[in-house]
């Protein structure tokens, strides 16, 4: 058998329960992680926590709302007492809102720059010590196509993702002395329970969709792998990257 790319690793992932997010904790699990799986919802939690114990995988499950700084604190604490360090962050947890720059409520920009912006900057963080001790540790956090190109809607959405590019790369820069590497994806369009109604509505006509090369949604398991190799040795000499997961849709 060839070595596991991520084994003995200690991993926490955010978001754990959506598309993208249990996609990445089953692939890790395969890769030989230890891992610390998060979200808000907390019953889809325990079920995937099951699911990959049952494969085998060291599991934690914890509830973490990422837009809070006492619930991350809990949960470093946790980690720090049951595994004492931390060897991957990845940053997964997100909410859309679809309006433009009038339309946009001023409640659902907070919400949104405080879950995907504010959350990811938390989580970097209040996992930076453990992470620092480590000495070998990665960091992926979720970005966008909309964090690189306008689209012309989903201002509060575009605003905390064109954030999180930044925000990587500042700490990427800041870390890169210290044995942290912190790089940033940016999936196009994937079919996740985040846009499935749009897809359900739309289809293939959905117009993110046709302007896509590939001319089709990507699957929350062609984004993992992405994420993998951010998160294991592979990718040693890559920090303060975007790896851009969208089938062309950036291209033209
Ligand atoms: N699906 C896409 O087309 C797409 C494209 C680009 C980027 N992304 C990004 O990928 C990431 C994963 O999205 P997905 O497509 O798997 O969507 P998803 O809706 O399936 O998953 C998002 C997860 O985040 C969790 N969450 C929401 N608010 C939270 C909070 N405050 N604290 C902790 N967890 C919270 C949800 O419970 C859910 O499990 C998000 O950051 C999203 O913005 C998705």
């Amino acid at each position: 058998m060839t070595e596991r790319r991520l084994e003995g690793k200690v991993a926490l992932i955010t978001g754990a329960t959506g598309g993208i997010g249990a996609a990445t904790a089953g692939l890790f699990a395969r890769e030989g992680a230890r891992l610390v799986i998060t979200d808000v919802a907390q019953e889809p939690l325990q079920k995937l926590a099951r699911r990959i114990e049952a494969g085998g995988a060291e599991v934690v499950a914890a509830r973490l709302d990422v837009s809070s700084a006492r619930e991350w604190d809990a949960v470093t604490a946790l980690v720090r007492d049951r595994f004492g360090v931390l060897d991957v962050l990845v940053n997964l947890a997100g909410i859309v809102d679809w309006p433009g720059i009038e339309d946009t409520q001023e409640k659902a920009w907070d919400h949104v720059i405080d879950v995907n912006q504010k959350g990811t900057w938390l989580g970097m963080k209040a996992a930076m010590p453990l992470l620092r001790a480590s000495g070998n540790a990665s960091v992926i956090n979720t970005s966008s196509v909309l964090g690189l190109v306008g689209s012309g809607a989903a201002a509060a959405y575009q605003a905390s993702k064109g954030a999180v590019r930044l925000l990587s790369k500042t700490a990427a820069v800041e870390y890169a002395r210290q044995g942290v590497r912190v790089n940033s994806i940016h999936p196009g369009v994937i079919a996740t329970p985040m846009i499935q109604e749009l897809l359900d509505e739309q289809g293939d006509r959905q117009p993110d969709i046709r302007r896509t090369p590939m001319r089709r949604a990507g699957r929350a398991d062609e984004v993992a792998p992405a994420i993998l190799f951010l998160a294991c040795d592979d990718s040693s000499f890559v920090t303060g990257s975007e790896l851009v997961v969208d089938g062309g849709l950036t291209a033209h």
